[in-house]
C-alpha cells in the first residue's frame, strides 16, 4: 500500500468508533514493513517498553541481550546491584559487545577488544593512545532510561521520557493489591511466532475466541460465561475481567495454590487481563500473575515470552514445584493454541482480498487498542 494512503489518518475513521460500529485495522497495519517502521519511530521509540522481570538478572554481573524494534540492547545488573540498559553497540565501530545472556564482570567487544564495565564505562581500548582528543569518559556505552515497577523492567528509547510512574497512570492504584513487589519469576518460556505483534496482543485482550480456540483446553465451567466478560477502560489501562473463584487449572483443582493475600475489588473476584499499552499483557489472577512480553523486529514475526510469577510465601511451600507444574501445563497448552491461531490469522492477513472487518460486542478492546496505536503511529493530517 502506498504511503500516501497508509499515513492518511482519514483512512482509519472507522477504527475510531464504538465496537458496534467499528471496523478492524486495515491489513497493511499487520503486514507492511513501512507501517511497522512508522510504529517503531513514532510509538515504540517514545513509550515505556516492557522487558520482563528483574529476576531474569538476579545477581551482580548478570546480563541479557535483546533486539527490540531493530535495536540491540543489553540489560545488566551492575556490581552496585542496579539494573541498567545499554545500546549493545560498541563506541568504536559499532559491533555488539555482548551476546546471549550470562554473568560477566565486563563486556569485551569481539572486534578490537574495547572493554566496558557493567555500568557502561569504557575501561580499556588498546591502541588508542595516539588518537587525538579521545577521552574514555566520552566513549562509554550509550545508556537508555530504565525503570522498574512491581519488579518489572521497562525501557524507554527517549531520553526525555516522562517518568514511568506517570506513564503507568492508574495501573499502580487499581492493581495495587496484587503487591507485585512480592512476586518472583518462577518460569519463562519463549516462542517465535510468524505473526504481527498486534495480532498476538489483540488475541490476549479478547475472550470471543475462547470457546473456539481453547474449547479442548480450558476448563471454563467455573467461570460465569452466562454474561460476557466485562471490560473496563480506566483512564490509562485497559482490562477485561472474568469472574471466578478457583484457580485457572485444566485439571484437578486439588493442585490449586493459595490465593495472593489481601486482594481487593476486581482483583479478588477473578482474573484481570490487563493491557500495558502498546504491547504487553499481564494476566493477574487469584493466585499468581503471568505476562506476555512481545519482542519484534519486523511486521510478521513476534518473539512471545511468557513469564509466570507467584508470591514468595507460595514459592516457599514444599508442594510448590509439584503444583506449579499444573499451572505451567495450562499456560503452555493455551499459549500454544494462541500462537497457532495467530500464525494462521497472519497468513490470512497477507491476502489482497482482506478487508477491514466488523466486530462483535464480545471484543470491545479490539477497536480501543487500535485507536491507541493509530493515534501514536499515524499523525493527524
Ligand atoms: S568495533 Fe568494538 S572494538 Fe572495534
Ligand atoms: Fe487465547
Amino acid at each position: 500500500m502506498e504511503a500516501s494512503v497508509m499515513f492518511d489518518r482519514t483512512q482509519y475513521a472507522n477504527v475510531f468508533k464504538p465496537v458496534e460500529q467499528a471496523e478492524t485495522l486495515p491489513a497493511w497495519c499487520y503486514t507492511s514493513p513501512d507501517y511497522y517502521r512508522a510504529e517503531v519511530e513514532n510509538m515504540f521509540m517514545k513509550v515505556w517498553n516492557f522487558f520482563g522481570h528483574v529476576d531474569q538478572v538476579p545477581n551482580p554481573g548478570d546480563y541479557m541481550t535483546v533486539t527490540f524494534a531493530g535495536v540491540p540492547l543489553i540489560i545488566a545488573r551492575g556490581g552496585d546491584k542496579v539494573i541498567r540498559a545499554f545500546a549493545n553497540t560498541c563506541r568504536h565501530r559499532g559491533a555488539p559487545v555482548a551476546q546471549g545472556e550470562g554473568n560477566c564482570s565486563a563486556f569485551v567487544c569481539p572486534y578490537h577488544s574495547w572493554t566496558y564495565g557493567l555500568d557502561g564505562t569504557l575501561r580499556g581500548c588498546p591502541g588508542m593512545e595516539k588518537t587525538e582528543d579521545f577521552r574514555k569518559e566520552d566513549n562509554g556505552l550509550i545508556e537508555l532510561p530504565l525503570e522498574v515497577f512491581g519488579n518489572f523492567i521497562f525501557i524507554n528509547f527517549d531520553e526525555n521520557a516522562e517518568p514511568l510512574i506517570d506513564y503507568l497512570g492508574d495501573f499502580p492504584e487499581i492493581m495495587g493489591s496484587y503487591k507485585l513487589d512480592n512476586l518472583r519469576l518462577t518460569r519463562k518460556v519463549t516462542h517465535d511466532v510468524a505473526c504481527n505483534w498486534k495480532v498476538h496482543i489483540e488475541n490476549a485482550m479478547e475472550e470471543y475466541h475462547l470457546p473456539t480456540v481453547h474449547k479442548a483446553t480450558l476448563d471454563l465451567k467455573d467461570m460465569d460465561h452466562s454474561s460476557a466478560p466485562t471490560s473496563e477502560n480506566w483512564t490509562d489501562i485497559r482490562e477485561h475481567h472474568d469472574e471466578h473463584t478457583r484457580a485457572l487449572l485444566m485439571e484437578d483443582l486439588a493442585h490449586e495454590l493459595p490465593h495472593i493475600p489481601g486482594l481487593e475489588g476486581r482483583a479478588a473476584s477473578g482474573t484481570n487481563y490487563v493491557s500495558l499499552n502498546p504491547s504487553t499483557m499481564l494476566g493477574m489472577t487469584l493466585d499468581c500473575v503471568w505476562y506476555l512480553e512481545l519482542q519484534h523486529n519486523g511486521p510478521d514475526h513476534t518473539r512471545v515470552i511468557a513469564g509466570s510469577c507467584f508470591p514468595e510465601e507460595t514459592i516457599a511451600r514444599p508442594d510448590f514445584e509439584e503444583k506449579a507444574q499444573y499451572y505451567y501445563k495450562r499456560w503452555d497448552k493455551s499459549l500454544g493454541e494462541d500462537n497457532d491461531i495467530a500464525a494462521i490469522q497472519q497468513q490470512g492477513l497477507r491476502s489482497p482480498f482482506v478487508r477491514p472487518g466488523r466486530l462483535s460486542h464480545l471484543e470491545p478492546l479490539i477497536p480501543d487498542l487500535a485507536q491507541w496505536w493509530v493515534t501514536r503511529t499515524v499523525p493527524e493530517n
